[in-house]
């Protein structure tokens, strides 16, 4: 094992910071995380980089879409992770509706989730079109992750959740992410685009392309949720399920359950004298 994702064998762990987030000769993995216990698992577990993204709104409040959720909702999710995680960098994901107005308000949102939460970087979807925001946020010292492709706040746009950047569409995606690092972005995240528009868009920038749906890039990054299989929804094509969590905790549930109606649970080993 080598580069980025390494397992915390070490007490004494420092975290890591945007500039450990470079291109290395394997590519390093990146999760989401909600919550404190989540949070120091993928981080023992050695995962470089957590998420606290939008898609919260799907997965911790059950919303349809990323739209709904606010700065007040994803904030205690910001802490939490932050708390529990010790290597990992942490981002927050910019909710809709807390940034677009101006690059003002994208300070104001940012400061937040860096003042408050404890993050050491925000993510902001979008391509040319946001780089006021992000030179302004970079410019006051606010690391910036950059979110381009299928960027699901747009999803009305879109008219759904639709494979982006084929065909000529993919120079205007190559174009957005060569904006973003102009700006200063440290990193980019694309999402669910052709595979073979990932090569031409790595030699056309330098940071790292952070894939979802987009083949192999620099790094990928998943919703955990969709990884272990802890989600009652349709999951996208690019979702490798690499457990099924959802009915190990049914099946645990159950057999609980039955224990309890039949009293078998608790037992002499799990109470008190
Ligand atoms: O909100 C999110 O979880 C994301 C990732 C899936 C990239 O934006």
């Amino acid at each position: 094992m080598s580069g980025l994702f390494a397992p915390i064998v070490d007490e004494h762990v420092q975290r890591l910071t945007i500039k450990d987030l470079v291109r290395t000769e394997k590519p390093w993995p990146m999760l989401t995380a909600y919550d404190a216990s989540t949070a120091r698992t993928f981080d023992d577990a050695g995962v470089p980089v957590l998420l606290v993204g939008d898609s919260a709104a799907m997965v911790v409040y059950g919303y349809d879409t990323t739209i709904p959720i606010t700065v007040d909702e994803l904030l205690p999710l910001v802490k939490a992770v932050v708390r529990g995680s010790r290597r990992a960098v942490v981002v927050a994901d910019l909710p809709f509706g807390s940034y677009e107005e101006s690059p003002e308000a994208a300070i104001a949102t940012a400061v937040r989730f860096i003042k408050e939460g404890g993050v050491q970087a925000i993510k902001i979807e979008g391509g040319a079109h946001v780089v006021p925001h992000v030179q302004a946020l970079v410019a006051h010292g606010i690391p910036v992750m950059g979110h381009i492709g299928l960027t699901p706040q747009s999803v009305h746009q879109f008219g759904g959740y639709r494979v982006q950047g084929r065909g000529t569409a993919g120079d205007a995606l190559i174009e957005d992410a060569k904006a973003l690092e102009a700006a200063g972005a440290f990193a980019i995240v694309v999402e669910v685009v052709p595979a073979d528009l990932i090569p031409t868009l790595r030699q056309a920038i330098r940071i790292p392309v952070i894939g979802i749906g987009a083949g192999i890039a620099d790094a990928q990054v998943l919703v955990w949720q969709d990884l272990v299989g802890y989600t009652n929804h349709r999951t996208p094509k690019f979702v490798k399920k690499y457990a099924d969590v959802h009915q190990v905790m049914t099946q645990a549930v159950n057999h609980w359950a039955l224990d309890v109606e039949s009293k078998v649970y608790p037992d002499a080993d799990h109470e008190y004298r």
